[in-house]
């Protein structure tokens, strides 16, 4: 596995949630629900939130990409998973790339999503609230 990530530039830590990403799926009358295609490939992710006292209690993901669009998707739930919705807004599309230790400068636009999606889940839970 090691010798097959080095060889397409991946990190050892892209492998690992690529093939064994971490809240896949998806959440039922979600709190908050987040969907974004990347301009450049047209792929496509989707984030379910639950939020119990402005904390993001459960976090699921539904993504129609690549290897590195499904890697950093799982890496941003676990980074997103029990923190504040102020905590997580905070995180940036290159905080998903640095906990992932790099993506080859090809790939980075994959990561982009990730992030996205999160603040368009958190941003829909906002609206709800508002509205509701
Ligand atoms: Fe589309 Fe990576 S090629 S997200």
């Amino acid at each position: 596995m090691k010798d097959l990530a080095d060889q397409i530039g991946y990190s050892q830590k892209v492998m690992e949630h690529f093939m064994n990403p971490h809240n896949v799926g998806v959440i039922e009358n979600p709190d908050g629900y987040g969907k974004v295609g990347n301009p450049v490939c047209g792929d496509i992710m989707e984030i379910f939130i639950r939020v119990k006292d402005d904390v993001i209690e459960d976090i699921r993901f539904r993504t129609f990409g690549c290897g590195s669009a499904i890697a950093t998707s799982s890496m941003v739930t676990d980074l997103a998973k029990g923190k504040t919705l102020e905590e997580a807004m905070k995180i940036t599309r290159d905080d998903v790339a640095t906990e992932l230790e790099g993506l080859p400068p090809r790939k980075m636009h994959c990561s982009n999503l990730a992030a996205d999606a999160l603040h368009a889940a958190i941003q829909d839970y906002r609206e709800k609230q508002k509205n509701g």
